[in-house]
C-alpha cells in the first residue's frame, strides 16, 4: 500500500466555443501536481500550496475545507478511502483565474492522488463525482467541461444531463489547440452570473447546430466543416468584452488560417484550433497582437488528444 503519491492534471480548454459547459479539451504542457501523503488522522488535511513561483502561494488557502483540492479529495476519501487520512501538498502550474481550468487540474490532481493511495485504486471514471464537488465549490456551478478532459484527456462531451457518464470525442487529425493566456483575471463564478438567464429559440437552433456539426465534423476529420461550425453565438458575445485584447488575438488568429477562436472557459485566456502545421506561426501571432495592445501573455500549443491526469510517483 502506498504511502504517497503524486498526480499530474492536465489544464483544460472550457466550452470549446460551441458546448457551454458540456465540451472540454486537455491540454499538453500545462497543469498542477498534488501529492498526497497517507496520516494518521482521518480527513484530508494541507501541508502547503505553492504557487507557479514554486513560492508558497499567497492567496490559496491551506484550509480544507476552503480548498478546490482537499474539498474533492475528502469527498472521495470519505467514500472510498481505507484508512486515516491524507495530507496534499498542491503545486499550481495553472494560472488562477486564467479559463484554463486552474480549479479543475487541482481538483482532479488531488483525487487521482489520494486514488493512488488505495491498494487497489478506481478507475478514472469513478472519480469524476468527487473532483467536481472541488470544482463546483470554486466556480459555483456544477460544469464538467475542465474537470471531465483534465481527468479524461482528449475532447469531452459532458452535459449535466448524463452526469456521472460523460463521452469521449474523436477529435479531427492533422488540427492542434492554440491556447493563449492574456495576463489578466476573470472570475468564474462572478462570470457565471453576470450571463442572461434566457436565450431566444433561433440563437438555440443556432448554438445547437453548431455543436451538432462540429463533434460530426471531428468524428468525419472535415476540416472545412470545423472552420464552418466552431462558433459561439450565445455566450462569447457577452463575455468578449471583459477581455480587452480579444478581438484583437482573435482578428490575429483568423488572419492566421485558424479554424475558429474563441474564449477558453469564461476568459480571459482565448483559444484557437488550426492545422497543426501552422500552430506554432500561429501562436506567435496571438501573443504578438495581445502585446500590442499593452497586455503580456503566454502561450501554448497542444495535441487535440492530449493525455488525462496520471499519478506519476
Ligand atoms: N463552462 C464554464 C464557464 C467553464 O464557461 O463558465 C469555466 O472555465
Amino acid at each position: 500500500m502506498a504511502d504517497r503519491a503524486t498526480a499530474f492534471a492536465p489544464a483544460s480548454i472550457g466550452n470549446l466555443a460551441v458546448g457551454f459547459d458540456m465540451l472540454g479539451l486537455a491540454l499538453d504542457g500545462v497543469g498542477d501536481r498534488v501529492e498526497a501523503r497517507r496520516t494518521d488522522g482521518e480527513a484530508i488535511t494541507i501541508d502547503a500550496v505553492y504557487g507557479l513561483d514554486g513560492e508558497p502561494h499567497p492567496y490559496l488557502p491551506t484550509d480544507a475545507d476552503s480548498n478546490t483540492a482537499s474539498i474533492a479529495a475528502q469527498s472521495f476519501w470519505q467514500a472510498h478511502g481505507d484508512r486515516g487520512g491524507a495530507a496534499l501538498t498542491i503545486r499550481k502550474g495553472v494560472p488562477l483565474q486564467s479559463g484554463m481550468g486552474s480549479s479543475a487540474a487541482s481538483a482532479v490532481a488531488a483525487v487521482v492522488a489520494v486514488n493512488g493511495l488505495l491498494e487497489e485504486p478506481l478507475p478514472p471514471a469513478k472519480l469524476l463525482a468527487h473532483a467536481l464537488e472541488g470544482e463546483q465549490y470554486a466556480s459555483g456551478g456544477l460544469h464538467a467541461d475542465n474537470v471531465a478532459p483534465s481527468l479524461f484527456g482528449g475532447m469531452i462531451l459532458c452535459p449535466e444531463s448524463l452526469l456521472p457518464d460523460t463521452v469521449s470525442l474523436a477529435v479531427p487529425e492533422g488540427i492542434s489547440a492554440v491556447l493563449l493566456h492574456p495576463e489578466l483575471q476573470v472570475n468564474t463564478a462572478q462570470a457565471r452570473k453576470r450571463l442572461l438567464r434566457s436565450v431566444s429559440l433561433p440563437l438555440w437552433l443556432e448554438q445547437q447546430g453548431y455543436l451538432a456539426t462540429f463533434i460530426a465534423a471531428c468524428a468525419a476529420n472535415d476540416h472545412a466543416l470545423i472552420a464552418r461550425s466552431l462558433k459561439d453565438v450565445v455566450i462569447e458575445p457577452q463575455r468578449a468584452e471583459a477581455v480587452s485584447c480579444f478581438e484583437a488575438v482573435r482578428d490575429a488568429a483568423m488572419r492566421g488560417g485558424a479554424a475558429g477562436c474563441s474564449l477558453s472557459g469564461s476568459g480571459p485566456s482565448i483559444f484557437a484550433l488550426v492545422a497543426t502545421a501552422r500552430a506554432g506561426n500561429l501562436a506567435t501571432s496571438m501573443e504578438q497582437a495581445c502585446r500590442a495592445m499593452g497586455i503580456e501573455c503566454q502561450s501554448w500549443v497542444s495535441s487535440m488528444s492530449a493525455p488525462g491526469a496520471r499519478v506519476e510517483a
